[in-house]
């Protein structure tokens, strides 16, 4: 089974879609890029657009890379316009899911979309947290469902958790690891455990970092002079306004309930805070910092 080249439906126009489709579109492949939000497609589209431009413009993108990318791109504000945007491209080969981290949202829209695509079309989720197995339950064919989990911003970030549930057949893993090289990732192979491996891993250190602000042992910038110093790239509070508390209070809540509401992975009021209050990070204008101002957060 070869995805190569071949035209790619990404669902969800939001931080990680809009990422998805520009790196399969540099890669070759058609791309429809579908968002419920009407217009929201195409203006995710707009902006990848300046993006690109901006690399032109330093001289890290040639003008005929950009033009035969943004060639490949259509903006579609429903999967059945972007399925039948990619029609005459030969159909649908894969569609990458990246839309809100909820179950019932998720079957839903891979429901919808079997009975849209070809029966030999793999269907990808992005999902961060929520069992691939669960995902696929109800499928008529859900041993094609798989996950490729990217990770933010995903033009930049290398890895991609390629994600085997109970139903998954391994050609269906085997091509999207393949397809993960193909587009200059560095992929591995997960279990669909709770979390995945990264999510895992990095839910207890987000869980301290909130126990402590809650505690108010200290402040987001001095969290993040903190991690910094010692060595990471971005501190911990950047990282949650990067990701956007919605999603990332999505995803604790969901390996919270997996791990069977061990205290490890208990979800903080600090988060649900925020993501009552709108406050969802850098999406939204603000959450731990405030965007807008462009202020870089400075050690009191
Ligand atoms: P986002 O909130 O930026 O974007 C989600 C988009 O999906 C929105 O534009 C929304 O209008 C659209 N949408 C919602 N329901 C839809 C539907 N039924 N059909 C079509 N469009 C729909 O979210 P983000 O951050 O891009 O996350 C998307 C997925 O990727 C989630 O499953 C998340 O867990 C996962 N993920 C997120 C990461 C992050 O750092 N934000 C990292 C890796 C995975």
């Amino acid at each position: 089974m070869t995805l190569s080249q071949r035209p790619v439906l990404v669902v969800g126009a939001g931080i990680m879609g809009a990422g998805i489709a520009q790196v399969a579109a540099q890669a070759g492949h058609p791309v429809a890029l579908v968002d419920a939000r009407a217009g929201a497609a195409a203006s995710a589209i707009d902006k990848l657009a300046t993006t690109l431009q901006g690399l032109v413009a330093k001289g890290k993108l040639s003008a005929e890379a950009l033009q035969a990318t943004l060639a490949r791109l259509q903006p579609a504000d429903s999967v059945a316009q972007g399925v039948a945007a990619l029609a005459s491209a030969g159909g649908v080969a894969l569609v990458v899911e990246a839309i809100v981290e909820n179950l019932a949202a998720k079957r839903s829209l891979f429901a919808e979309l079997e009975g849209l695509v070809a029966p030999d079309c793999v269907l990808a989720t992005n999902t961060s947290s929520i069992s691939v197995t669960a995902i696929a339950n109800g499928l008529q064919h859900p041993g094609r469902l798989v996950g490729m989990h990217f990770f933010n911003p995903v033009p930049l970030m290398k890895l991609v958790e390629v994600v085997a549930g109970l139903h998954t057949e391994a050609p269906v893993a085997e091509a999207i690891y393949a397809l993960s090289q193909a587009w200059g990732k560095t992929p591995v192979h997960a279990k669909s455990t709770p979390g995945f491996i990264v999510n895992r891993i990095a839910r207890p250190y987000y869980a301290e970092t909130l126990a402590l602000l809650q505690e108010q042992a200290a402040t987001p910038t001095v969290l993040d002079a903190c991690l910094r110093g010692a060595g990471f790239r971005m501190g911990p509070c950047e990282l949650m306004d990067l990701i956007g508390h919605d999603t990332n209070f999505a995803v604790t809540n969901s390996v919270y309930e997996a791990n069977f509401f061990d205290k490890r992975f208990q979800p903080s009021g600090v988060q649900r805070e925020l993501v009552d209050g709108g406050l969802l990070g850098k999406k939204s204008g603000r959450g731990f910092y405030d965007h807008r101002t462009g202020a870089l957060p400075t050690v009191p």
